[in-house]
């Protein structure tokens, strides 16, 4: 799985305004789960009604799995930003990782995802930070 080791980010819009966080919860074990099966990693963060994600791991496991994101109606104007090949996983413990975003964090995720298409780096590095630091606090289990 590391011969081809790949990073997908993608940003993308909930159908129903303001129905992505309950969006989320519904997705989630599910996507979970097939990304457990298929050797992939990521996380993913929503703010307001935008959704963005990192996934990485196999590159035929990240064409399949964003076929099936692409397609999904629960979702819309799915950008990618980023798909590279990378040395390492960022987010190694996780099949998806979902942290809170907080007040207090909100505003600085907003402008991540807001400009992740210019910055794609510093939108993933902050995704990161935001789940070690969670994880580190006891709020966010491996999953
Ligand atoms: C924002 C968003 C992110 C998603 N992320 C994943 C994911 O990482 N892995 C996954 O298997 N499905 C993910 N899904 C769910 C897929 O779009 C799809 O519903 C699921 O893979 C089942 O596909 P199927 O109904 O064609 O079998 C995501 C959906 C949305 C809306």
């Amino acid at each position: 799985m590391t011969q081809d080791l790949q990073q997908l980010a993608f940003r993308s819009e909930a159908a129903t305004a303001n129905e992505a966080l309950s969006g989320l919860l519904a997705i989630l074990g599910g996507a979970q789960r097939r990304n457990r099966e298929a050797g992939l990693t990521g996380a993913i963060a929503v703010s307001g009604a935008r959704y963005f994600q990192v996934l990485e791991g196999d590159g035929e496991a990240i064409d399949e799995a964003l076929a099936r994101i692409e397609g999904d109606p629960r979702h819309e104007n799915v950008q990618i930003v980023a798909r590279r090949p990378v040395p390492f996983r960022s987010f190694e413990a996780w099949s998806l990782a979902s942290p809170t975003v907080l007040p207090s964090l909100k505003l600085q995720i907003d402008l991540a995802i807001s400009s992740c298409e210019a910055d794609c780096d510093y939108a993933i590095s902050l995704l990161r930070s935001v789940v070690m630091t969670q994880h580190l606090n006891g709020c966010l289990l491996a999953a």
